[in-house]
């Protein structure tokens, strides 16, 4: 399941070239703060235990890590991937103090990672911005041991007709925003691009079972502004 605009990867490098320095501001104003609340339910549902590992793929700033780290031990081994080299120094400068995190400049198609490593694969906003959805969650389940589980949070289809209408008109505004916050309204014109072309809840959920995870199901947040789905490698 490829994405075409996602297979121009100099095109989405870019994009995240140029939003990385105020990335941080612009999720803040852009979801009135709504990221931390869902990226706070991921952990919850997540319940990480003291010495479980994790794989963060599409790493960004280090929100998930972050995240995690403050519910294990800090000897339990955190890996963040993220393919653009703004982003991985980035989360890198911000948590360095972790000396069990590392971080590796790779793709989520293609994880520089050995097969049954990890207790935890997270992927937060970044499935979308994958070039092949499919190879990424082939990629997930190889990396996780048996008994791992895959989480993905990401923007999803609202289930409300009015709701619906009224994030369509705010997304309308995203790029201007973008414009007087980083300089650009570009890259936020393919955010909204990239939503409107994402696969909708269920299609994600057949992906997952296509790729042998097990007890997969979702959880919509905000109707369904974004999703968290789940998974199991047994
Ligand atoms: C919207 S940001 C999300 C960052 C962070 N996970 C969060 O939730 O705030 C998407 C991230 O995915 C990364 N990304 C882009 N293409 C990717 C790919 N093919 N594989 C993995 N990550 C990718 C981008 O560089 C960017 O850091």
């Amino acid at each position: 399941m490829t994405q075409n605009l996602q297979q121009n990867r100099s095109f989405v490098e870019n994009v995240f070239s140029t939003v990385f320095e105020r990335y941080d501001v612009m999720n803040d104003l852009m979801s009135f703060g709504m990221h931390r609340i869902w990226k706070q339910r991921l952990l919850n549902i997540m319940r990480p235990s003291d010495d479980q590992s994790l794989i963060d793929v599409g790493c960004g700033t280090g929100d998930i890590c972050d995240l995690f780290s403050k519910h294990t031990s800090n000897d339990t081994k955190i890996l963040a991937i993220d393919p653009n080299i703004n982003m991985i120094e980035k989360c890198k400068k911000r948590l360095g103090h972790l000396k069990n995190l590392d971080l590796k400049i790779c793709n989520g198609e293609k994880l520089k990672v050995k097969d049954n490593s990890f207790d935890f694969y997270t992927i937060s906003f970044g499935l979308r911005n994958t070039a092949d959805i499919e190879k990424t969650i082939s990629e997930a389940y190889r990396v996780l041991k048996k008994g791992g589980r895959f989480f993905c949070l990401e923007f999803s289809k609202i289930d409300n007709d009015n709701l619906d209408f009224i994030y369509k008109q705010y997304s309308r505004i995203i790029p201007r925003i973008g414009r007087y916050v980083v300089g650009d309204s570009k890259p936020y014109e393919y955010l909204i691009k990239s939503i409107e072309n994402f696969v909708n809840q269920e299609e994600l959920l057949e992906v997952l079972k296509s790729k042998n995870f097990k007890n997969c199901n979702y959880i919509n947040l905000n109707g369904g502004i974004v999703a968290i789905h789940y998974g199991w490698k047994i």
